[in-house]
């Protein structure tokens, strides 16, 4: 069987590994380094479970090929547990009840956590745009979106707002 080496950074650490050059990011990551928070549902790029950031970027794992970390940083949603505004969604997410099932949410955060660092919705239509990449079977998005916009606007009342992101 054909494989290739990879060096990466996964969650600030240096990885080495053997892959097969068709073996989704997702899989390695959960089957090579048991990184579960990266969840798969959909398997081929629709659902959004699968969000990781690919320097700094969130991409879907399941689509994105381990070959394709080759020198690059990877950041799983385990990284974020000291993470101030990961944190503050968290919270949101319990409060304002944006999760049911659980299998949609690490993707979820991900994604929002970008959304609100990139400051790039100003209202909840553009938020819901913002969001659609990401499926939820269960809250029928209301908690979500409900958490989602509370967090934002946490975030943007931190006393240090006035100077950039965190
Ligand atoms: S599992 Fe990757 S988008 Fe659905
Ligand atoms: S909480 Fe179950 S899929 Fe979203």
């Amino acid at each position: 069987m054909i494989r290739r080496e990879i060096a990466l950074e996964v969650n600030g650490r240096s990885v080495h590994a053997s892959v097969e050059p068709r073996q989704s990011l997702a899989d390695y990551l959960r089957d090579g380094l048991d990184l579960t928070a990266t969840h798969l549902g959909c398997e081929h790029g629709v659902c959004g479970a699968c969000t990781l950031l690919l320097d700094g970027e969130p991409v879907r794992g399941c689509i994105t090929l381990a070959v394709a970390a080759e020198g690059r940083r990877v950041d799983t949603l385990e990284a974020f547990d000291e993470d101030p505004l990961m944190n503050l969604l968290r919270q949101a997410f319990s409060e304002h009840h944006g999760l049911q099932c659980g299998f949609c949410t690490p993707g979820m955060l991900l994604m929002a956590r970008d959304i609100i660092l990139s400051d790039r919705v100003a209202s909840d239509a553009e938020l819901r745009v913002a969001l659609s990449g990401n499926i939820c079977r269960c809250t029928g998005y209301a908690g979500i979106l409900r958490a989602i916009s509370a967090a934002r606007e946490a975030w943007q009342a931190r006393p240090h707002a006035a100077t950039g992101p965190a």
